[in-house]
């Protein structure tokens, strides 16, 4: 029997780049299959800039495949060239915003897409599975720390949450049907930072969405100043409040799901959710307070409105990756926008030279 590997679907992008690492550096065979939609190819051959850069930081190769999850056959010739002992889900099209305005688009990659995997999946007798979730799927949190026993889909704001949403039902669905599929459904916080060289990193597409790239591109003057949405929620100082999660404590708490994860015997039929966050809560104005403070820059930034689907606060309970995973996050608001700010200042245009 050939070696086995880990297969990372959307393995070039921010969350599969530094998974893959990760899991290199704990000895793992890794596989990238990825549709390169938003991932910087470079000059030379297929395999994403990204990819390049992990290969260099760890003195170990990746296996590359360019397609995504609507070519069954392609996905196929995946299992049939590998022994993949495990999945890691990761492709998805992830921006809230614009999943308001292609639902369509967002429903056949991230929901379609994800039913072909398991297929396919199943079809080749592979049947343990790491989810790429998120905590969109608890929508307006009824109480806060959110634990994993939290109630899901019920009020998930966008169309984004309700296919992370969907895609959990799908598994915990075919988890009771073949007793021989094995599930971590992990619920993502705000992932947010680089891996501290600097060398990889959140290269969003065009103007970015979320907080920490928007910071660090008005910080290196891509941007004029940052529009805060809203300051008169119930929090500590007004403005919305998240669980902002180092991106390495993200990809370790993966390696530490996918060891316990191929533990599991079969005939268990399992699945089971875990929160990967730090426990804590902060705010716009306490991330660009120490933004600032930790680089030495000036962040300008606007009170605004607040934006459609936002909720006050969210923050997450860790006691049960940490318990079961043997998993939890390290690294403070410090680090996050320590390495942020490295990446960027490294990579002013992402990927691109
Ligand atoms: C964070 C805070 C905004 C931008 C995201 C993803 C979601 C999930 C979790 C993956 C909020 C405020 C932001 C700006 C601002 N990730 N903000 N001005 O909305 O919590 O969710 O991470 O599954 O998919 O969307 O993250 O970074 O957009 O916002 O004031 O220009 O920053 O109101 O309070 P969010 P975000």
């Amino acid at each position: 029997m050939s070696k086995p590997y880990i297969l990372i679907t959307g393995g070039a992008g921010f969350i599969g780049s530094h998974c893959a690492l990760v899991l290199l550096e704990h000895g793992f065979d890794v596989v990238v299959i990825d549709n390169c939609s938003n991932a910087y190819l470079g000059s030379s051959d297929s395999k994403p800039e990204s990819l390049k850069r992990v290969e260099k930081l760890t003195n170990k190769s990746i296996e590359f495949v360019k397609g995504d999850l609507s070519d069954c056959d392609n996905l196929g010739s995946v299992f049939k060239k590998f022994n993949i002992s495990c999945v890691l889900h990761c492709a998805a099209l992830k921006s809230v915003k614009e999943s308001w305005d292609i639902p369509l688009s967002y429903y056949s990659n991230n929901v379609t897409g994800s039913i072909n995997l398991f297929s396919v999946m199943s079809s080749y007798g592979v049947k343990k599975l790491i989810f790429s979730s998120s905590s969109t799927v608890y929508g307006d949190p009824q109480f806060l720390p959110l634990t994993e026993e939290h109630p899901t889909g019920q009020n998930c704001a966008n169309p984004y949450g309700r296919t992370k949403f969907l895609v959990e039902e799908i598994l915990k669905d075919l988890c009771r049907s073949d007793k021989d599929w094995c599930v971590y459904s992990l619920r993502y916080f705000n992932p947010v930072g680089a891996h501290p060289s600097g060398d990889i990193g959140e290269d969003p597409l065009g103007i970015p969405n979320n907080l920490m790239p928007i910071i660090t591109q008005v910080a290196i003057g891509k941007l004029k100043s940052i529009d805060v949405y809203g300051n008169d929620y119930d929090t500590v100082d007004g403005t919305g409040v998240r669980d902002y999660i180092h991106i390495m404590d993200l990809a370790e708490g993966h390696a530490a799901a996918i060891k316990v994860l191929l533990k599991e015997k079969g005939n268990a039929g399992i699945f089971k959710a875990y929160n990967l966050g730090t426990g804590s809560g902060s705010s716009v104005l306490q991330m660009i307070s120490t933004f600032e403070k930790v680089n030495s820059v000036k962040i300008p930034y606007k009170i605004v409105g607040k934006r459609a689907g936002d909720v006050a606060a969210s923050y997450c309970a860790v006691q049960l990756a940490k318990k079961e995973l043997g998993w939890q996050a390290k690294y403070g608001l410090a680090e996050m926008c320590k390495d942020a700010w490295t990446w960027q200042t490294k990579n002013p245009k992402g990927y691109q030279k």
